[in-house]
């Protein structure tokens, strides 16, 4: 069995074949799926598509490249949503600079009032950083030093150093189809020194999709394509990663899971 911690089944991708996408997930041993919010839209649709699947969960936050667009008001929103028991995370929350330098202070301001809902609501976190990784790595050193980190660096792009630093925060660490593509030296490198009792897998469909289908419409189906990989850099057998994975992602998300 596998968890695609990571998936946009709310994306416009997947309009009108949410049902087809996760019976395919199934079909591919994919059993459990997040279904993840980035913005107001997606944040709905995320809560709609858990609540309609079994074994699908949502979460909700504020994309640090949407940040624009919140406001005050997005934060009763957002608590309405994590009193629900089908959200099981706070994000996708953290920093971009990438697409937004200009935002840097708001989005630092929301990412650390999600940090604390996080906290609050005893929810982990589903970490985005594209280049903002020494920034992101003090908000999160800082918050550490008052109760308890829960959460993963999702689809991780840094160094192994940077991995064994966050590791060191008590955080998971999600990699997705990057670390199936052939010049993708740094990802395979983190794989390796990940620990398997810290390790997730996603997809972060619709985007990212792992070779051969790179470029093309990724899904959660292609999980096991993923954790392949990593099972071929680490030495171990498949069945070791998606036992592992598996149980890391119910571990860190689904512990206060009630029905
Ligand atoms: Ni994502």
């Amino acid at each position: 069995m596998f968890y695609d911690t990571h998936a946009h089944l709310n994306a416009d991708q997947f309009k009108n074949q949410v049902t087809e996408i996760i019976e395919e997930a199934r079909e591919n041993q994919v059993n459990v799926i997040n279904v993840v919010g980035f913005n107001r839209k997606t944040n709905a649709l995320a809560n709609q598509i858990a609540l309609k699947y079994e074994n699908v969960y949502a979460s909700a936050g504020f994309h640090p490249a949407d940040i624009s667009q919140f406001d005050e008001s997005d934060f009763e929103t957002l608590e309405s949503y994590l009193k629900q028991n089908i959200t099981v995370a706070v994000g996708e929350c953290g920093l971009d600079y990438y697409w937004h330098k200009e935002t840097k202070n708001k989005q630092i301001e929301y990412f650390k009032r999600q940090i604390e809902l996080s906290k609050q609501y005893k929810k982990p976190l589903i970490i985005h950083v594209r280049d903002a990784i020494a920034d992101s790595y003090e908000v999160l050193k800082e918050a550490s030093r008052h109760g308890h980190l829960k959460g993963v660096m999702h689809c991780f792009s840094g160094t192994p150093e940077m991995a064994k630093r966050f590791l060191d925060l008590g955080l998971y660490i999600s990699l997705g189809g990057p670390v199936t593509f052939k010049n993708a030296k740094i990802p395979k490198e983190v794989a390796k020194v990940i620990p398997l009792d810290r390790l997730l897998v996603e997809t972060d469909c619709p985007f990212l999709a792992p070779h051969p289908y790179r470029g093309k419409l990724n899904k959660p189906a292609y999980v096991p394509i993923i954790a392949r990989e990593i099972a071929n850099l680490k030495k171990v057998s498949l069945e070791e990663i998606a036992y592992y994975t598996t149980d890391n992602g119910k571990k860190l998300f689904l512990t206060n899971y009630k029905d």
